[in-house]
């Protein structure tokens, strides 16, 4: 059994997380979807609803499951037995911050190996702060984000998509 863990904030999953996980299904037999608190961050959404979203997101994934977490992750690989980390990689300035996260957690566990998906160009510029930002400004989401996230979205920022439709807003889809 091959079970690898692909961890994020998720805040929220977007359509370029949801490719990650994707991929990770068709090579590891098991892949557990781990959400971080996060509190540093001071996400938009609470855990809860970060760990509903990714499981709507994922529902279509058999060998795929969705947990909270918050703690070191390589406690996490150790209490579910996982030998691999599945992180998502979009840009060269991803890579100086994964690498010293990748590097850490080797130090801590050497039987710990994570393994980085490339985004494909679609998604390379795609990340959750954006996507908070257009959803801030009533902007349209569709194709960034899954449809249950965007209605999550949609239904946070109702004022300012109240605001941009009723200014015609070209967004609007
Ligand atoms: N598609 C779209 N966006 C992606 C993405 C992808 N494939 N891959 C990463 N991102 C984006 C996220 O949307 C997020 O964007 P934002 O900053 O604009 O909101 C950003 O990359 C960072 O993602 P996040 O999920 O916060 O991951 P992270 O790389 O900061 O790591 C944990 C989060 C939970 C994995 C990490 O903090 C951790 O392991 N915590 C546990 C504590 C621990 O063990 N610490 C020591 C580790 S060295």
């Amino acid at each position: 059994m091959k079970r690898a863990i692909v961890p994020g904030t998720f805040d929220p999953i977007t359509a370029g997380h949801v490719d990650v996980i994707k991929r990770a299904s068709l090579i590891f037999d098991d892949v557990v979807v781990a959400v971080a608190a996060s509190v540093k961050k001071n996400p938009l959404f609470d855990q809860e609803t970060r760990v509903r979203l990714c499981k709507e997101a994922t529902a279509e994934f058999a060998n795929v499951r969705v947990i909270s977490f918050d703690g070191l992750l390589v406690d996490l690989a150790r209490d579910y037995d996982a030998h691999a980390v599945v992180k998502g990689l979009r840009a060269i300035t991803d890579f100086e911050y994964e690498f010293q996260m990748t590097a850490l957690n080797y130090e801590l566990n050497r039987n710990l190996e994570t393994f980085f998906i490339m985004s494909p160009p679609k998604y390379m510029y795609l990340s959750s702060s954006i996507v908070r930002e257009m959803a801030s400004m009533g902007g349209s989401l569709t194709g960034f984000v899954p449809a249950c996230v965007e209605k999550e979205l949609r239904a946070h920022f109702s004022e300012a998509y109240a605001l941009a439709e009723k200014h015609g807003s070209t967004n609007i889809k």
